[in-house]
């Protein structure tokens, strides 16, 4: 054959490496973690193998446990002792987030990102307080959600920006390094930068949950951080999966209130629209590789259809292909011990 084109040429082991285009680093990696105030003893999370559930006085040895494989940042999600209409243990002091927060960089060197959202704090499990004009009708959540007529409720936009800005404030006071609202509220990055310079913290940096779509791959992590609505869903907030345009759109409107990093959530159904990002901004792009894309791999694993730690570092590698800069993942940790094996 006379083939003057012979892309193989390029696939022998010897050059495989010269001419890669993507690497994955322990350092790209951010590594999810729940630390729950209402458990004195860690608890495993049934739909997501490996990971637990810390108390407060055991956060501190998880993110050691973290530090240990490589991966540098952390993101905190907190399960508080007490949940209200308003989720005001959201911005308390004394706060499961702000307690972790500040044991961990007291003693760590761990890089601490806190998720900004109301979700896990509120009764009805939404992203912020509910509409005062449907509340004000006087019936419980739980019966509107039995007589199917959830629907309509919604979050109220304005008033969730209050509680954000003062649970990021308190979360930067407590020590976080960067913070991430990921309540799809319009204005949020807005409210929250203005917070923190307000309050003389010009310097944390701000990761938008900028792309966020409304998605069933988020089944296991609301099992974990008991934050599933009760009632209706989160269509009124989040993004409607069909829509690629529109998250250019809210792109850009948090790059205009001050947004530091720009993240796609999921990532693996959406890398498209991480792609789409990467080509048309400059700032650096996160994906979230969600607690249903690490459990769909781990069930099929485990019936033995799929090698784990293979599929864990391609789809990893994927999303960096496809143009995220950083990852958070349920993966970070085993990931972060395999690449460092292989070296
Ligand atoms: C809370 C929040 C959610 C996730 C991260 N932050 C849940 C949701 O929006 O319902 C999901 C993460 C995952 O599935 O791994 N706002």
């Amino acid at each position: 054959m006379d083939l003057t084109h012979r892309p193989r040429r390029l696939r022998q082991d010897r050059v495989r490496g010269l001419v890669s285009e993507t690497s994955l680093e322990p350092s790209d990696l951010i590594a999810p973690i729940f630390v729950d105030a209402t458990s004195d003893e860690r608890l495993p999370i049934d739909s997501m193998p490996g990971h637990e559930r810390v108390p407060i006085e055991e956060s501190v040895a998880r993110v050691e446990e973290v530090l240990e494989t490589g991966v540098e940042a952390v993101m905190l999600f907190g399960i508080p002792e007490s949940k209200d209409a308003e989720g005001t243990r959201a911005w308390a002091d004394d706060g499961v987030i702000q307690e972790a927060t500040r044991q961990i960089t007291a003693e760590t060197d761990a890089y601490v990102i806190t998720d900004v959202c109301l979700c896990e704090y509120t009764d009805h499990g939404h992203c912020g307080p509910l509409e005062e004009e449907l509340r004000s009708e006087g019936r419980e959540h739980g019966e509107r959600c039995a007589h199917g007529h959830g629907a309509d409720l919604t979050v109220d936009n304005d008033a969730t920006l209050e509680s954000l800005d003062r649970i990021a404030v308190s979360h930067a006071a407590a020590g976080a390094d960067m913070i991430a609202p990921s309540g799809m509220m319009d204005g949020m990055v807005g409210a929250i930068r203005a917070g923190l310079d307000r309050e003389g913290f010009e310097h944390v940096p701000i990761m938008s949950y900028a792309a966020k779509y409304e998605s069933a791959f988020y089944g296991p992590f609301r099992d974990a951080a008991d934050g599933a609505p009760s009632f209706g869903n989160r269509r009124h907030y989040q993004m409607d999966p069909a829509n690629a345009r529109e998250a250019m759109r809210e792109v850009r409107l948090d790059v205009e209130q001050g947004a530091d990093v720009l993240m796609v959530k999921p990532a693996l159904p959406y890398l498209d629209i991480v792609s789409d990002i990467r080509r048309e901004f400059d700032h650096p792009v996160a994906a979230y590789n969600v607690s249903g894309e690490y459990a769909m791999l781990h069930a099929a694993a485990e019936k033995g259809w799929l090698d784990l730690e293979e599929v864990a570092l391609e789809s990893l590698l994927s999303i960096k292909r496809a143009g995220a800069d950083l990852i958070l993942t349920y993966f970070a940790e085993d990931v972060a011990q395999g690449l460092s094996r292989n070296r």
